[in-house]
């Protein structure tokens, strides 16, 4: 919904240019960006179109939850992005299972669906769980059934081209078993261009390997006004165990916001952010007086020793240097308008929007 407001639209930008300037002074974007009294949106770098489109809204009033839905809603109903929502990679037997929620500030208030099938927009469901139900999580056949009466169509959404790099995945997994790989010399259409997934363009050997555990989309808004909210949405795990549930429906873990205090939200390997309640976490660090930097690396360090504690029974938690196996991302946002992006590895982008425009910035990497 979109209140009207006074238009503060050509003041803020006046500001974005003083701060951009600034920026370029300083030579690069700092980590942690302190202004004031505008709108911010944060979150992974697959939100950078829906951050794009509601920017300008944003800036006119709208709503944070508003905000934050519609820019996921934009990767969810993206064919072209295995991540998420239509065209996300199934589970082991074949099956998309989407899970989203969102929170919202000012009521304190959340709502989640878990492993829902054939429905394009989980996070609106997830909306329909926090205002028209008296709970915070639905999963499974429940939630579809949910999802058919608020008049979510029954859509399918395992694309052609999900199928089969699914089938492949299901061909390449055991040598003990009745089906071959195509020989190398026959590419099967699938693999001949690039997959989109997080944003990035993958080959499938990448796609099918490296980066298996990543994909989601993330987005924590700041209105106008000062209200915070944010939604997590993705396909989870791609060919995880059928029921599998990630983070991202756990309130606490893919995503949570405090209105006193700010907004957080991950993606990455799901069950390191539940061990660790890190989006929570990222919350509350912040509450106790941590710049958003600051929290999620220090959320990134706990991730980081309890993979190696939990390395004594699974030790493929860990490299040979006694680090993660895995990946996270955290993109965290205070009430003040800081905010932050951080990942245990890499060079990954996160996605920003505020007076200076719509961008993506590099993400802090804990272990280089
Ligand atoms: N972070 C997404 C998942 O693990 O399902």
């Amino acid at each position: 919904m979109t209140r009207p407001r006074p238009d503060r639209r050509s003041l803020l930008l006046a500001a974005g240019a003083a701060a951009t300037a600034s920026h370029a002074l300083a030579g690069s974007a700092p980590a942690v960006h302190a202004r004031r009294r505008r709108p911010v949106m944060v979150g992974s770098a697959n939100g950078l179109p829906g951050m794009q489109a509601q920017l300008p809204r944003m800036m006119d009033g709208l709503e944070p939850l508003d905000a934050a839905i519609e820019v996921v809603k934009v990767v969810e109903a993206d064919p072209e992005d295995m991540s998420v929502g239509l065209g996300g990679l199934p589970d082991e037997d074949g099956v998309v299972t989407l899970d989203a929620a969102c929170m919202h500030g000012p009521t304190h208030n959340a709502g989640s669906v878990g492993a829902i099938q054939d429905t394009l927009h989980p996070s609106e469901v997830a909306r329909l769980v926090m205002e028209r139900t008296d709970h915070c999580m639905l999963v499974g056949e429940g939630a579809s059934r949910f999802a058919r009466e608020y008049g979510h169509p029954k859509v399918d959404l395992l694309t052609e081209r999900a199928r089969e790099v699914w089938l492949r995945w299901k061909e390449g997994m055991s040598d003990r078993d009745d089906r071959l790989s195509p020989k190398k010399s026959k590419k099967s259409g699938a693999a001949d261009r690039p997959y989109r997934y997080m944003g990035e363009e993958l080959t499938l050997e990448q796609l099918l390997t490296t980066h298996r555990i990543t994909g989601t989309i993330h987005c924590s808004a700041l209105s106008l006004e000062g209200e915070l909210a944010c939604c997590t949405t993705t396909s989870g795990l791609s060919f995880k165990i059928p029921g599998r549930i990630g983070d991202s429906p756990v309130i606490g873990a893919g995503l949570y916001c405090d209105q006193e205090v700010g907004s957080a939200g991950g993606t990455g390997r799901g069950e390191s952010a539940i061990l660790s309640c890190a989006s929570f976490l990222c919350v509350e660090l912040m509450r106790g007086g941590m710049a958003p930097k600051d929290a999620g690396m220090a959320v990134l360090r706990r991730v980081t020793e309890q993979a190696q504690r939990g390395a004594a029974w699974q030790p493929e938690l860990v490299r040979e240097d006694g680090l993660p196996a895995f990946n996270l991302q955290l993109y965290l946002l205070n009430g003040a308008g800081e905010y932050a992006g951080v990942e245990l590895y890499g060079t990954h982008a996160f996605s920003v929007a505020d007076e200076d425009g719509a961008r993506h910035e590099q993400l802090e990497a804990l272990h280089g």
